[in-house]
């Protein structure tokens, strides 16, 4: 059985206050919560602080991004060893707002795997469509493609730590989320490619987020689909009732 994982991405969001405020609530509604692993993946800016708070809670950390070398002159970028430093666990890569805004692409979404898994740090690995792929019926075919681009070159044991993310793109910050059946449907895809790619056991541990839209009231029906093991979250991560009513899911 696979353990439903959650993550909040915060996105460009949230002060240092904020930040604590907000994880000092989920701290306090969100201790009894065994079943679920829970992540929140703030800003660089407040890692540090919000370890701070989380320490020896059963909610994890991380950050959204990272860039590939170490250290060196690359003005702007933050690496896996600061990441690291400031007790985060996981590092989301690439998101499909940094495919984006900021052009990342899968083969440096490939380079990003490398240096976090380097270093220990577990990496949220997105992938999805735009909604023009969508409606001319490309879907599985850009998902093979960035399945192929971000997961290749990775030994079996480093395979399995991954965490994938399914965000279709339309489905972020829209309102409209991907049916049950859709997100399934993607879900089972990827599985069965990473199972091709790798091997069948591989795919079955792996954990397939569901990420688009994801609210209170459809987190159930979501969950109840075979493949998918959780979930991430934007919006509804920023407010801590609606985070809280999200990860206990199954009550
Ligand atoms: P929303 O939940 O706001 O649609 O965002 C989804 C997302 O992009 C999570 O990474």
């Amino acid at each position: 059985m696979r353990k439903p994982i959650i993550a909040g991405n915060w996105k460009l969001n949230n002060t240092s206050k904020e930040a604590i405020e907000l994880v000092t609530l989920l701290k306090r509604n969100l201790s009894d919560v065994s079943k679920v692993d829970i992540v929140v993946c703030p800003v660089f800016t407040v890692l540090m602080d919000v370890n701070d708070v989380l320490a020896n809670t059963n909610i994890g950390l991380g950050a959204q991004n990272l860039y590939w070398e170490d250290n060196g002159a690359f003005t702007g970028e933050i690496s896996a060893p600061m990441i690291k430093d400031t007790g985060a666990q996981y590092v989301i890569i690439g998101h499909s707002e940094r495919r984006q805004f900021f052009g990342e692409t899968n083969e440096t979404v490939n380079k990003k795997i490398k240096a976090a898994l380097k270093h220990g740090l577990i990496p949220i690995v997105c992938v999805g469509e735009v909604l023009a792929e969508r409606e001319s019926g490309k879907t599985f075919d850009v998902i093979k493609e960035q399945c192929q681009g971000c997961f290749q070159g990775f030994s079996e044991e480093e395979m399995k730590g991954m965490v994938v993310a399914y965000e279709p793109v339309w489905a972020i910050g829209t309102g409209k989320t991907a049916t049950p059946q859709q997100a399934q449907e993607v879900h089972k895809f990827i599985r069965d490619l990473l199972a091709k790619m790798y091997t069948r056991e591989i795919a079955d541990v792996i954990r397939i987020q569901y990420g688009g839209s994801v609210k209170a009231d459809n987190i159930k029906d979501l969950m109840s689909q075979a493949d998918i093991d959780g979930a991430l979250v934007g919006g509804a991560s920023l407010k801590s009732d609606s985070f809280v009513k999200i990860v206990k899911f199954y009550e």
